[in-house]
């Protein structure tokens, strides 16, 4: 079992994979990119950091598999079911007593239940022909799965579903999927106005204009001066009076920005731009 490892072995590691992948995880929050390592180490049975390094800076099939692993992708439909509550019955309705269609961005989606999450909601409520949406990650592999959704059915039954009827859905989770041999499909007809995309919130920078931004338990990854710089990309990619959600256990607080908002909501982390 590895203790430990020394900070001076991960700055090279995020140097190696800067160089040679273009990644940048040196702003990362140190102790659960440390967790998430070790992990790795364990798991691939890697017997120490030089042997790592080394492996990643020759070998891109092991650097996407040490990627896979470092990337934390747990998500659930309706997480937070009196967060969609409120997105439902005064977020989106506000939106729309203004406009006609609106663009929400999903930064940092993985597997794509918070999309669907979003799609089904825009449904029952008639709005989802009305709706743009991207949705982005910096990991190319749960990317592919967020594209052709298969969930695990004892996952659909014990969480999703379970936040769905807490949540207050008109219908039933299994109106939008069809289940086969134990994993639910979900149906895609629901995601036609979505567009997947790799974006890494660190270095690729704005890309469109939104109404609407969820960027849910992306940010406690990242240290707080890396987290003021995607704060700062947020800020510049909303349109004046438009909304920003965050995780239940993130804060804007300490940002640059935090002037330029006003709080909407303090426990569903709903906020408002309301400065340039
Ligand atoms: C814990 S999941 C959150 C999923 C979903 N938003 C939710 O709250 O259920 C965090 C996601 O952030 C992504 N991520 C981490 N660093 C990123 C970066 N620099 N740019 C974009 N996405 C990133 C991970 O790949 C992962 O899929």
């Amino acid at each position: 079992m590895i203790e430990d490892i020394e900070i001076g072995e991960l700055r090279t590691l995020c140097q190696v994979i800067q160089e040679k992948y273009k990644y940048d995880f040196n702003n990362y929050a140190i102790s659960s990119f440390k967790r998430r390592v070790i992990r790795f180490l364990e798991l691939f049975k890697v017997p120490n950091m030089t042997v790592l390094i080394e492996k990643i800076k020759t070998d891109p099939a092991f650097f996407k598999t040490f990627m896979n692993e470092l990337t934390v992708n747990v998500t659930e439909m309706f997480r937070d079911p009196s967060l969609w509550r409120d997105i439902r019955d005064k977020v989106l309705p506000n939106l729309f007593s203004t406009q006609e269609t609106i663009k929400i961005w999903h930064a940092g989606c993985s597997s794509g239940e918070e999309v669907y999450s979003m799609c089904i909601l825009l449904k029952e409520n008639g709005w989802l022909d009305n709706v743009k949406i991207w949705a982005t990650d910096i990991d190319e592999n749960i990317l592919a799965k967020a594209k052709a959704p298969k969930y695990n059915m004892k996952n659909m039954f014990e969480v999703n579903e379970k936040n769905y009827i807490r949540y207050g859905g008109t219908g039933k989770l299994s109106d939008y999927y069809k289940e086969e041999h134990g994993v639910a499909h979900m149906d895609t007809s629901l995601v036609s106005n979505v567009t997947y995309r790799t974006h890494d919130l660190v270095k690729s920078g704005i890309f469109n204009k939104f109404d609407l931004i969820l960027c849910r338990n992306v940010m406690i990854y990242f240290n707080q001066q890396l987290q003021n710089e995607v704060f700062k990309l947020f800020h510049e990619s909303l349109f004046n009076y438009s909304y920003f959600i965050i995780g239940s256990k993130e804060t804007l607080i300490w940002s640059e920005i935090a002037g330029k908002f006003i709080t909407i909501n303090q426990e569903e982390k709903i906020f408002k731009k309301v400065k340039e």
